[in-house]
C-alpha cells in the first residue's frame, strides 16, 4: 500500500473517535422520498473473469481507512465484506461503494460448490510497477483485480492459495437503513463522505441545500467524498444525489440539523434501491 493510504488510516482513527450518528432525515414527512418517477432498479451485470488476493489478517484491521474515505468499516456498516479494486475497476473513486459477487474458479484452492461472497468496494489496490503484472503486480492496469479482506477471501478459497482466478459480477448493494453523510471541513468548506449507499452503490453527482440557500452543486473530492465551498453553518442541510450507475436521483431532506458539526455522521431515512 502507498504511504498516503497509511496516513488516511490514521486520519480515520481520529474520525472514528468523533463519530456520532444522528437521525434527522424524516423531518419533511411523506414528501421526502425523492425517487425519479422512471426509477430503474440496478440489475446484476454478466459474470466476468478476474483474480483475487487478500490483504491484512483475519481481523481486517488493515482494511480500515481505505481510499474511499469510509474510515472505520465496522462503525460505518461495511464490516469485513470488502475489497480494494485495481485502478481499472476503481474509476478514480467513482466505484467506491459498488458491490460485487465473487466466486473462486479453476483452482484446487477453491471451496467446493463455488460459493460466492458479496463485497463492497472500499479501497484502491494501487499499481506497483516494480512488480511484473503477472507476478505480484496484480493490480497493475489493465488487470481487473480484487484485493479482498482476508475474512472475505476465506469465504471462497483457502487463504494459502494467495491468489485465485475468480468470476465476479456487479450486483445491487443491499444496505439497511438510510444514506449516511459524514461531515468534514470548516465553516467555509463542507466535505461530505457518503456511505451506506444502496442500489448501484455509487454517486455521480451531489448537491447540498442549506435552509437559507438554493441547491449548491458539490464537486468530487476523492474516494466517496464531495465538497461545497459555501458558508452553511447554522442551517439545516438537505442533499440531492444522482446514482452513477442508474442515474436515479434521490433527495434526502433535512439530513443534518442547524447545529450540525464536522466530525459527525448524519443518517437519512432514504436510500437508493
Ligand atoms: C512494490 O513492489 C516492490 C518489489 O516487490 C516492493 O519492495 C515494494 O514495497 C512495493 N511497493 C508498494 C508501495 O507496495
Amino acid at each position: 500500500m502507498a504511504p498516503s493510504i497509511r496516513s488516511w488510516r490514521l486520519w480515520s482513527l481520529a474520525l472514528m473517535l468523533a463519530t456520532v450518528v444522528g437521525e434527522y432525515g424524516s423531518a419533511m414527512g411523506g414528501g421526502s422520498y425523492g425517487y425519479a418517477p422512471s426509477s430503474r432498479g440496478f440489475q446484476p451485470s454478466p459474470w466476468s473473469l478476474a483474480h483475487a488476493t487478500f490483504y491484512g489478517d483475519e481481523t481486517a484491521s488493515e482494511t480500515m481507512g481505505g481510499a474511499c474515505g469510509y474510515g472505520n468499516l465496522f462503525l460505518n456498516g461495511y464490516g469485513t465484506a470488502t475489497a480494494a479494486l485495481s485502478s481499472t475497476l476503481f474509476n478514480d473513486g467513482y466505484a467506491c461503494g459498488t458491490c460485487y459477487q465473487i466466486k473462486c474458479v479453476q483452482s484446487p484452492w477453491c471451496f467446493s460448490g463455488s460459493p460466492f461472497t458479496t463485497v463492497t468496494a472500499t479501497n484502491l489496490c494501487p499499481p506497483n510497477w516494480s512488480q511484473d503484472s503477472n507476478n505480484g503486480g496484480w493490480c497493475n492496469p489493465p488487470r481487473t483485480h480484487f484485493d479482498m479482506s482476508k475474512p472475505a477471501f476465506m469465504k471462497i478459497a483457502q487463504w494459502k492459495a494467495g491468489i485465485v482466478p475468480v468470476m465476479y459480477r456487479r450486483v445491487p448493494c443491499i444496505k439497511p437503513g438510510g444514506l449516511r453523510f459524514q461531515f468534514q471541513g470548516n465553516g467555509y468548506w463542507l466535505l461530505v463522505y457518503v456511505m451506506n449507499v444502496g442500489g448501484g452503490g455509487d454517486i455521480a453527482s451531489m448537491w447540498v441545500k442549506g435552509s437559507k440557500t438554493d441547491w449548491i452543486s458539490m464537486s468530487h473530492n476523492w474516494g466517496a467524498s464531495y465538497q461545497a465551498f459555501s458558508s452553511l453553518g447554522g442551517q439545516s442541510l438537505s442533499f440531492k444525489l444522482t446514482s452513477y450507475t442508474t442515474r436515479e436521483t434521490i433527495i434526502a431532506y433535512n439530513v443534518a440539523p442547524a447545529n450540525w458539526n464536522v466530525g459527525l455522521t448524519y443518517q437519512a431515512t432514504v436510500n437508493f434501491h
